[in-house]
């Protein structure tokens, strides 16, 4: 072999290798669910009307659908199973029973509407998530959102 036909198939490994590489990234975005649900909406956290749910076998309080459905598309989009609202009565065989003591604690932002009309927050610490959840199952007090790790602010 010459030089130049060296160089030659050296340029066409190199071609193939972007090649095969591209054509994985295709598939593998193909089959992650390709991000179907890209609906995000702006929901407002203090309107309440609570949805449950079964997350995981964990029952969960959602504040209204809006908050609900974009926790869903969420989901959906990272190849989890999309969620399905259920009664509060059967949502709440699924509250967390028994905690553990300790873990990473959280905050738990709990939006309202006051009597007075306006929006308003409390913010709870819980030693981890499973206290936070089995308060707001027990309670049919929704958290917004992911909540945050450490104490409150
Ligand atoms: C969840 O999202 C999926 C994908 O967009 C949709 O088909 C399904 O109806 C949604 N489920 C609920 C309960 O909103």
């Amino acid at each position: 072999m010459d030089l130049q036909m060296i160089s030659t198939y050296i340029r066409l490994s190199f071609l193939l290798v972007l090649f095969v590489g591209a054509l994985h990234l295709s598939t593998a975005q193909t089959r992650s669910c390709a991000r179907t649900c890209n609906v995000l909406y702006r929901c407002s956290p203090y309107y309440k009307e609570l949805v449950y749910a079964v997350v995981d076998g964990v029952c969960r309080v959602y504040q209204n659908g809006c908050i609900f459905g974009n926790e869903n598309c969420t989901r959906v989009n990272q190849c989890q199973s999309p969620l399905s609202s259920t009664s509060a009565e059967k949502c709440k065989e699924f509250c967390p029973r028994r905690c553990p003591r300790g873990g990473q604690e959280v905050c738990g932002w709990f939006p309202f509407i006051n009597s007075n009309g306006e929006n308003s927050d409390r913010y709870i610490a819980f030693a981890n998530r499973c206290l936070l959840d089995q308060y707001s199952c027990q309670n049919n007090i929704a958290y917004a959102y992911e909540p945050t790790l450490g104490p409150c602010p």
